[in-house]
């Protein structure tokens, strides 16, 4: 039986964080043992956002293809490309889109959102309306059975699946339902105890030095009603407990947090524990980014081999699409 696949992107805009790593990213490198994992990375949906300044483009690329190798991710097991890379995906994309109706795009909740979060970018775009229909190409072109993403993409799997069944109500069979793979982690919180994310400048990410990430903690905020050493605490209102119980073990969550309440330990305290767990997940990462860091060859190698291995697919599946369409194809694209 052959296994079921597994697609994903993440857009190249900004450096990865630790929420990445525990939201996303370890999540991709237990799956690929189980599944044909495609992961690429979404260099035209960052331009749809993005396109007025794209002189981090592509250092972002890099950054996050070491960090993915880094973090586990094995090009052995899964492939892994740049979206533009395989032309394919704006073609679907263009096939797709002569069928989607304004308004599912619209509709879509990121669309008037964002539009109105983001006040430094004019995204009343072509391109920006078409970011969801682009990221339905993206897997319905590997016919995924999963598509791990956060809970705030769920809409666009949703439009997806729209998009897939109308295809087909038209032209045939072609693409089959994609499922969404949720991950089970809270979300993280940032040294703010807001949502970790790159808008608030609360991130701890993947590249900071050993010493950056300790100063990172330990200025970190905790229970803000526990304002002297000797006042006992309550950990479930400190952002450090909840790092706590996303890198520490059962064992010593339950320790650090009796210790707060009774005023066994200070603040300080919690945090050294919660630094040496945290370095523990981040030295191999280090170690591995150093390596993958001075090696452009490599790097080039794996994209390279990445691409190929997509378009397999990916050209397969739009030959399929056109001719279901209707369209003449040329035999030598075959
Ligand atoms: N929109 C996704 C995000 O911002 C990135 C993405 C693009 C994606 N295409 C995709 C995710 C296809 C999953 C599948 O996180």
């Amino acid at each position: 039986m052959s296994k079921k696949r597994v697609l994903s992107g993440m857009q190249p805009s900004g450096r990865l964080h630790i929420g990445n790593l525990v939201g996303a990213l370890q999540n991709w490198v237990k799956l690929q043992d189980e599944y044909e994992c495609y992961y690429f990375i979404a260099d035209w949906h960052a331009l749809t956002s993005q396109y007025a300044d794209t002189s981090q483009i592509k250092d972002n690329i890099r950054d996050v293809l070491i960090n993915w190798l880094a973090a586990g991710l094995d090009p052995e097991k899964s492939v892994m490309f740049i979206q533009s890379w395989v032309p394919e995906h704006a073609e679907l994309h263009l096939l797709l889109s002569m069928i989607t109706p304004l308004g599912w795009l619209e509709r879509v909740p990121s669309f008037k959102e964002k539009q109105e979060e983001v006040k430094d970018k004019d995204l009343n775009t072509y391109g920006f309306l078409g970011y969801p229909l682009l990221q339905s190409a993206d897997i319905l072109m590997y016919k995924a059975n999963y598509v791990p993403v956060g809970i705030d993409q769920l809409p666009h799997l949703e439009i997806t699946r729209e998009i897939g069944r109308r295809f087909n109500y038209f032209y045939g069979n072609v693409f089959p339902e994609p499922e969404g793979l949720l991950t089970e982690f809270p979300k993280v919180p940032g040294v703010d105890g807001r949502k970790m994310s790159k808008t608030y400048d609360n991130c701890i990410y993947l590249s900071d030095p050993a010493e950056d990430v300790e100063r990172k903690i330990k200025t970190m905020m905790t229970d803000p009603q526990r304002v002297k050493r000797t006042d006992r605490g309550d950990p479930e209102l400190s952002p450090v407990f909840q790092l706590h119980k996303i890198f520490s073990d059962k064992g010593e969550q339950a320790e650090v947090a009796d210790s707060c309440r009774s005023a066994k330990i200070g603040c300080l305290d919690c945090k050294k524990i919660l630094l040496k767990n945290l370095f523990k997940i981040l030295e191999p990462i280090w170690t591995r980014r150093k390596e993958f860091m001075n090696r452009a060859d490599i790097l080039e190698d794996i994209i390279q081999a990445g691409a190929t291995r997509a378009k397999k697919v990916a050209s397969e599946t739009l030959i399929g699409a056109s001719k279901a369409t209707g369209l003449w194809i040329n035999q030598q694209n075959k």
